[in-house]
């Protein structure tokens, strides 16, 4: 049982379309925050949604993202006479303005036929890629993923070595989640043994290409180069890297 001062909130950056057990992201928290970052599945460059049941917290996040203000520009001439402001709580300026809110209704219209294309592209990945050294997530058979991205894990340390491989071919393999005590600023001479799961993932995981205007004989030439790679980095005798969980 979670104690009623325990908020959970949902990070689901780039998941508008998942659901577990039937249930979109929102229907489990208290509150479920969503990226429209430029690299999300629905998106208008920058911003974010946050959706709760709380309206308390719906009013402070109102007033949290225009400075703490009570009112916005438009709200305080509803009723057609003016309204002064107040400011009670600290905010910062994070809201996200009409001309970018309008790019998303036509995306989200869209959504279902999107994913669809996302999921049929993520299939033809993993049935082309059984059998190779490469590892990805597997979705619970309770879940609908929304497909954001198709990672790849990369054995034997050869992560950078198929990244190269890869653009040198022309193809845009990224690389999303980086380990964060790898990063030079969190970074400490310790950290590959304090975090070794993290750093499994992070420094061998890469992002092939995925979005779904992506045709299927763009995706069979990152396959064909993918397949190339394996040889050109001796990867096809590599043991997996091992996981201290
Ligand atoms: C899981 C996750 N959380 C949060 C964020 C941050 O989103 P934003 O770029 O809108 O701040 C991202 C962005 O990629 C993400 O992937």
């Amino acid at each position: 049982m979670i104690p009623e001062s325990v908020k959970i909130i949902e990070d689901a950056a780039h998941c508008f379309e998942g659901t577990r057990d039937g249930r979109r992201p929102g229907q489990l928290g208290d509150a479920a925050i969503f990226s429209f970052y430029a690299t999300k599945n629905v998106t208008c460059g920058e911003g974010g949604a946050v959706v709760t049941n709380d309206l308390a917290l719906a009013d402070a996040l109102a007033q949290t993202v225009q400075h703490g203000m009570s009112a916005s520009a438009a709200r305080r001439f509803e009723g057609h006479t003016y309204r002064h402001w107040d400011i009670a709580r600290l905010g910062t300026k994070a809201n996200l303005p009409d001309l970018l809110a309008v790019l998303l209704e036509p995306q989200i219209a869209e959504i279902d036929l999107q994913l669809q294309i996302r999921e049929r592209l993520c299939r033809r990945y993993e049935a082309a890629l059984a059998g190779t050294p490469f590892k990805w997530p597997t979705i619970d058979a309770d879940a609908v993923s929304a497909r954001h991205l198709f990672p790849i894990h990369v054995p034997g340390g050869a992560r950078d070595a198929v990244l190269n491989a890869l653009g040198e071919a022309g193809i845009g393999a990224t690389v999303n989640y980086r380990c964060v005590p790898a990063l030079s600023l969190y970074r400490t001479a310790q950290a590959q043994l304090r975090f070794p799961i993290s750093w499994h993932w992070g420094e061998g995981t890469l992002s092939l290409p995925l979005y779904p205007s992506l045709r299927e004989d763009e995706q069979d030439e990152v396959i064909a180069a993918l397949r190339r790679s394996i040889a050109t980095t001796g990867l096809s005798g590599a043991e997996p890297a091992p996981i201290a969980f």
